[in-house]
């Protein structure tokens, strides 16, 4: 079993950005408490860049390795992402798509999703905990 989590744009700046919404903890701090929280083995990615994004979800299809990832703002309006994550779930591998806050209660342009119809699951608004229950899916789907 493989799995990688990906990181949209502007989550590099988690602890300076919002913390009144994303919490004080950088994305490193987050990556460092989930491999001691977790015990699960996974790689690590982000970009502000979708094209780099779709790069990582196509190589993921290739590799036959499971997602894990907050879109950023992308999940709101990034078919391109859309049509990656689809052609890697129809490959019958499992996504599940992660925000820290829950965007269905924020402003309206946010309550909309493209990623979710092309990934296994949705898990939002349990700030840090969104990426562990994600992995804990993943692996007790994956049975090992
Ligand atoms: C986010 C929610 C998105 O609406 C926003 O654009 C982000 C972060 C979250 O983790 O809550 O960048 O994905």
């Amino acid at each position: 079993m493989s799995i990688v989590i990906l990181n949209g744009p502007n989550l590099n700046m988690l602890g300076i950005r919002e913390p009144e919404i994303y919490g004080t903890e950088s994305l490193d701090d987050i990556k460092n408490w989930l491999v001691d929280e977790s015990g699960i083995d996974f790689q690590w990615f982000q970009s502000n860049s979708e094209g780099d994004l779709i790069d990582q979800i196509q190589t993921s299809q290739l590799e036959k390795t499971d997602i894990v990832i907050n879109p950023g703002a992308f999940t709101h309006y990034s078919y391109g992402l859309h049509d990656a994550l689809s052609s890697h779930k129809a490959a019958g591998l499992v996504s599940i798509e992660c925000h820290l806050s829950n965007p269905a209660a924020r402003e309206s342009f946010r309550q909309n999703s493209v990623i979710s119809p092309a990934v296994t699951g949705t898990i939002a608004g349990f700030g840090k905990n969104v990426y562990l229950l994600a992995l804990q899916e993943i692996k007790s789907r994956r049975g090992n």
